[in-house]
């Protein structure tokens, strides 16, 4: 049984058992190789080289994130791997498998909250593991257990308009993992989070991880998120994106929110705010003239 920390506004926050028993998936899957690829958009004057000629290999299990200015290319990389977006040169290959297009195996957490405006949050999460044809635990069964998860079984029944932005992420993440999938891409998802609320889901996801042994790709702003969560952090340059610099972080795991006031912690961050820096500058000229 697996620990998650859920939020309750009278007890605040509180240590429980919620995942129901399930299969670890085998740590031999979810691994991710972006061959080479290449990603434009339009054509003639309005031709845009989105990602440039970038490869990269994630082991199976492996926690990866991805660090770059606005408009580098960041969500374009992770919309190849789940299969929305073919890439104009090079492939994206699952398992030694081409994607060609989405799959269960790969959930994804979009930037922009994506639910089902006409269905309920239970409908939305349940969606997933009904089209999949899971029988036990029933489609409704494993969305009650991730919306517990998330902390927002009074939400239930509610329909999506009837939540803040952030409570829609939250139903975006549970939608996500109620597929049980190999792979999480993760597009800035707790971006709009409270900073109370993102730090109770980056340690959940921790956990989750931990637990499933998921291959995560983990697009953020967030430099201390990045170092907090990944084993790697993958910097990319301003347009057209590429990989520039690919850093490890060897911090101990599990780890506490307290690894923040840790040296080589701060080292890391270091590391990857200079790497940045520059970076995020130049996008903001080529945004600008
Ligand atoms: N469908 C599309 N058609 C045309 N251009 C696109 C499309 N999707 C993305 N782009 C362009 O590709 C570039 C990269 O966009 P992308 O959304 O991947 O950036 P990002 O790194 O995720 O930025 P942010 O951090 O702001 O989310 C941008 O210049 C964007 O305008
Ligand atoms: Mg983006």
């Amino acid at each position: 049984m697996l620990n998650i920390i859920k939020f309750n506004a009278t007890a605040g926050a509180q240590t429980v058992p919620v995942m129901p028993k399930q299969p670890r998936v085998k740590p031999d899957t979810g691994n991710i190789k972006i061959d080479n690829v290449s990603i434009s958009f339009g054509r003639g004057e309005q031709h845009h080289l989105a990602v440039s000629e970038t490869s990269i290999e994630i082991k199976p299990g492996e926690f990866v994130c991805i660090l770059g200015p606005s408009g580098c290319g960041k969500s374009t990389l992770l919309n190849a791997v789940a299969g929305y977006v073919k890439p104009t040169r090079g492939q994206v290959l699952l398992d030694g498998k081409a994607v060609t297009g989405p799959g269960p195996d790969r959930g994804m957490v979009f930037q922009q909250y994506s639910l089902f405006p006409w269905k309920t949050v239970r409908e939305n999460v349940a969606f997933g593991p009904r089209i999949l044809g899971r029988a036990s635990p029933t489609p409704e069964a494993i969305a009650d257990t991730f919306i517990d998860m998330v902390g927002l079984t009074k939400f239930a029944k509610r329909y999506p308009a009837e939540l803040s932005g952030g409570m829609q992420q939250r139903v975006g993440i549970a939608r996500a993992l109620a597929n049980y999938p190999t792979v999480l891409l993760m597009d800035e998802p707790f971006g709009a989070l409270d900073s109370q609320t993102r730090h109770v889901m980056q340690e959940n996801l921790l956990k989750i991880w931990g637990e499933f042994g998921i291959t995560v790709l983990f697009v953020t702003h967030d430099i201390d998120e990045a170092v907090f969560l990944g084993d790697r952090v993958l910097v990319m340059s301003a347009s057209p994106g590429k990989i520039i610099a690919d850093i490890p972080v060897r911090l101990p795991r599990p780890r506490d929110p307290d690894i923040a006031l840790d040296e080589d912690f701060m080292r890391i961050k270091r590391l990857c705010h200079e790497r940045i820096k520059q970076e995020s500058m130049r996008a903001f000229d080529q945004q600008n003239t």
